[in-house]
C-alpha cells in the first residue's frame, strides 16, 4: 500500500502515464487546437506569488466552507468529466473517494455510471447537463436527476465543438467489444496492470452514457450522445433562464470569463458560475480562469457564489484562487490522474494532497481560515490579469 501512495499529483499523473493505454491517457490531457489554453491555465498558477509571514502564525487552520447549499470540508468540489475507460469503477470510485472525505462532487450526463449509483455513493451530488436534446429532454434528466438525490444543476456552456490538436486526438472507438480490444490491443498489452483491472469485472471499458438515456430505452453510446448534443441548437440568455426556473434548487453556470456573461449568468438567476476554460479543452486561446476570476468576482461575488476551475494541481493554487476571490476551486484532470493511478484510494490521496497543501500555505500566511484570505497574500506580475467583457 505504501508503495501506491504519492505525495503529488504530479506523481499521480506519472503513474497514471504508466499505467494507461495511449490513447486513454491522452484523451485525459487533451487540450484543443494549439493548447493554448491549456498551457495558460497551469502557468498562471506558476506566475503567482506568496507573501508570506513569519511569526504569530495560527497553530491551527480551518478549510470548511458551502457551496450551493452543501457543508464541505475544504474549498474543492469534483468537477463533472466523464471518466469512461479509466478505471473499472469510473464515476463510482471517485463519488465515495469525496464522500469519505466530506466533498460534493459534480456528475457529467456523459459519466460512465448513473447519477442512481453515484448519488447513492456520495449524497453531495450536483448533476451536470449539457444544452443538448431539446427543452422536454433536459427536463426529464433534471426530473430523474432529483429522483435520484442530486442536490443540484451544474450547466456547461463553454464547448464549440473544436476537433483538432497539433499532436494529434486518440481514437476512441464507438464502443469496445473484441474487435476494438484487438485494434487497441498493441497499446493495450503494453498496460497489463490497466487491463487486469478491467479482466478482473470481466467487462470491457463502458462507453455509454447511462444518463443521457431517455426512460425505458438503452444508454447511448458516448458518441451518439455527443451527436445529439452537436445537433442542438444553443441556447439563449432567455432559455438559460428558462431552464434555471424548471430546478427548484441550486443551480450552477459553468465555463464564464467575461464580466457581461457573469452579470447575464446572475440575471438569469444562478446561484454559482464557474470560471472556468473547461481545462483548455473549449475554445483555445481563451485565458486561463485565474487571470479573468478576479475581475469576475469584483463584479457579481456579492451576488453569487464564485468557484474557478482549470489548472489546480496543488493546495497552494487552491488558496491563490481562493485569494483572488473564488469561494471554491473544482478539479479536473488532479483527480482523473488519482483514479488512474490507484483507484478510489488514488482519489482520496488527491484529495489528501491538495489538504495538506492548503493547511500548510495558510500557515505559511498567517491565516487561521480560508475566509481571511485576501488579495494581499499573493504578488503577481505586471500584466497578469485579464478583464474580459468589462
Ligand atoms: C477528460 C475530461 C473530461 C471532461 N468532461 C467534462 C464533462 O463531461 N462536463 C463538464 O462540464 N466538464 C468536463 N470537463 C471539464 C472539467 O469539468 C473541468 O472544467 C476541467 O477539467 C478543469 O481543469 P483541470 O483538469 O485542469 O482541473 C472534462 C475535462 C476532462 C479533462
Amino acid at each position: 500500500m505504501a508503495k501506491k501512495w504519492f505525495e503529488t499529483v504530479a506523481i499521480a499523473q506519472e503513474r497514471a502515464h504508466k499505467r494507461l493505454p495511449r490513447s486513454v491517457y491522452g484523451a485525459l490531457v487533451a487540450g484543443s487546437e494549439k493548447g493554448l489554453s491549456s498551457r495558460d491555465n497551469l502557468a498562471a498558477f506558476d506566475e503567482l506569488g506568496f507573501a508570506p509571514h513569519i511569526a504569530d502564525l495560527p497553530a491551527q487552520r480551518s478549510m470548511a466552507t458551502s457551496v450551493m447549499g452543501q457543508e464541505i470540508a475544504m474549498p474543492v468540489l469534483i468537477s463533472p468529466t466523464g471518466v469512461q475507460a479509466v478505471h473499472p469503477d469510473g464515476e463510482l470510485a471517485v463519488a465515495r473517494a469525496a464522500a469519505n472525505r466530506g466533498l460534493a462532487m459534480g456528475l457529467s450526463s456523459f459519466a460512465s455510471r448513473s447519477v442512481e449509483e453515484v448519488a447513492a455513493a456520495n449524497d453531495k451530488v450536483f448533476f451536470q447537463l449539457y444544452w443538448s436534446g431539446g427543452r422536454d429532454v433536459m427536463v426529464r434528466r433534471m426530473e430523474r436527476a432529483k429522483a435520484a438525490g442530486a442536490k443540484g444543476i451544474i450547466v456547461t456552456l463553454d464547448w464549440s465543438f473544436s476537433n483538432g490538436r497539433d499532436w494529434g486526438s486518440p481514437w476512441i472507438p464507438e464502443k469496445i467489444g473484441f474487435k476494438e480490444a484487438m485494434i487497441l490491443a498493441p497499446q493495450t498489452l503494453l498496460r497489463p496492470r490497466w487491463l487486469w483491472s478491467f479482466a478482473r469485472k470481466a467487462h470491457f471499458p463502458d462507453l455509454s452514457a447511462p444518463n443521457m438515456a431517455e426512460p425505458g430505452t438503452k444508454a447511448p453510446t458516448f458518441f451518439g450522445a455527443y451527436y445529439e448534443w452537436m445537433q442542438s441548437t444553443p441556447p439563449t440568455w432567455e432559455e438559460l433562464t428558462w431552464l434555471r426556473a424548471q430546478w427548484d434548487g441550486p443551480f450552477m453556470v459553468k465555463g464564464v470569463s467575461r464580466i457581461d456573461d457573469a452579470k447575464r449568468v446572475v440575471q438569469a438567476g444562478a446561484t454559482a458560475l464557474s470560471v472556468s476554460n473547461h481545462g483548455g479543452n473549449n475554445l483555445d486561446g481563451t485565458p486561463s480562469p485565474l487571470r479573468a476570476l478576479p475581475a469576475v468576482a469584483d463584479a457579481v461575488g456579492s451576488e453569487i457564489e464564485v468557484l474557478l476551475d482549470g489548472g489546480v494541481r496543488r493546495g497552494s493554487d487552491v488558496v491563490k484562487a481562493l485569494a483572488l476571490g473564488a469561494k471554491a476551486v473544482m478539479i479536473g484532470r488532479a483527480y482523473l490522474w488519482g483514479l488512474a493511478a490507484n483507484g478510489q484510494a488514488g482519489v482520496e490521496n488527491v484529495l489528501d494532497v491538495l489538504h495538506g497543501g492548503i493547511d500548510s500555505t495558510l500557515l505559511g500566511l498567517g491565516r487561521a481560515s480560508i475566509h481571511e484570505l485576501s488579495r494581499d497574500d499573493v504578488v503577481a506580475p505586471e500584466g497578469f490579469f485579464r478583464i474580459l467583457g468589462g
